[in-house]
């Protein structure tokens, strides 16, 4: 059976995956702030070690799939480590177990806020590979009262990388499909306070209308996660599929 690791798996949409995957019966590692198999804070150098150490203790140094859900979602520097330094050392610290694994996939999860506009300061700083940098610039949004920009940003560079990485010897040259999945809005422990007020409610819906049924439940993303990673998907790389109901498509639908 396949040996799959998930982050985030503890809430949400990582815990849907990777219930889904046991389902299907492969065997699930899952990584969170606790809660999971392997414990690890993915905001931290030492936390991202420890995720691939504890991996390759518990793999024997194989792994087939991975699956990055762990994120943020507040208004400040914590967002770019997690979602954008914290997935990047996921997928690039696990790349050598799965280069080791069979048939062996990555997928991270971006977001329909990818779309939105952004610092670009702080993705190209991301994009650069350069933490203090990209936290720095961060920290500078955040006291020109624009941290709200930090959490779209964060999913942009992380889609971006992926795009550029996703064909290169690494990746595509050791036959890993490397994909984002960008969810629109999901119900989950998340977002669920926004939700809960019409005030923030009404904030969340503008920014991103789904026209095509609405909020999604977390049981609704896993499927495409589990399938891009998944023998199955052969040729599908370097693509940000957006599951948002139509978000992407009213947001920007002039573009292909
Ligand atoms: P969630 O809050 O239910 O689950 C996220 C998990 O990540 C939690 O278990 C949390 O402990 C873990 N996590 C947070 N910081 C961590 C850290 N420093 N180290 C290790 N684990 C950490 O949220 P949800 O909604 O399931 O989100 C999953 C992913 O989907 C996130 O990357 C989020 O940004 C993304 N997303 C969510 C959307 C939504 O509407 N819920 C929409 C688009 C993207």
């Amino acid at each position: 059976s396949r040996t799959c690791l998930v982050t985030g798996a503890a809430s949400g949409i990582g815990k849907a995956t990777a219930a889904r995957l046991r389902a299907q019966g492969c065997t699930v590692i899952g990584a969170d702030l606790d809660g999971a198999d392997i414990r690890a804070d993915l905001a931290t150098p030492e936390g991202r070690s420890e995720l691939v150490e504890r991996a390759r203790e518990l793999t024997g140094g194989r792994l087939d799939a991975v699956i990055a859900c762990a994120g943020v979602a507040g208004f400040d520097p914590l967002t770019v480590k997690v979602n954008y330094f914290g997935a990047v050392a996921t997928l690039e610290g696990l790349r050598p177990l799965l280069a080791a694994g069979t048939d062996p996939r990555a997928v991270v999860v971006s977001s329909v806020a990818s779309v939105h506009p952004c610092d670009t300061a702080v993705v190209d700083a991301a994009l650069a590979g350069d933490e203090p940098a990209a936290v720095a610039a961060a920290q500078a949004a955040v006291d020109r009262g624009e941290g709200y920009l930090l959490y779209g940003s964060s999913k942009a560079a992380v889609a971006r990388w992926v795009r550029s990485n996703a064909t290169t010897a690494d990746w595509a040259g050791a036959g890993i499909p490397l994909n984002a999945v960008a969810p629109g809005t999901v119900v989950t422990p998340m977002t669920a306070p926004m939700l809960a007020d019409p005030e923030t409610r009404r904030v969340v819906d503008t920014s991103v209308p789904m026209p095509l049924h609405g909020h999604a439940r977390p049981e609704q993303v896993a499927p495409l996660l589990t399938w891009l990673t998944s023998p199955e998907n052969t040729h599908v790389t370097g693509q940000v599929v957006f599951l948002d109901g139509g978000a992407d498509a009213v947001l920007r639908g002039d573009r292909t």
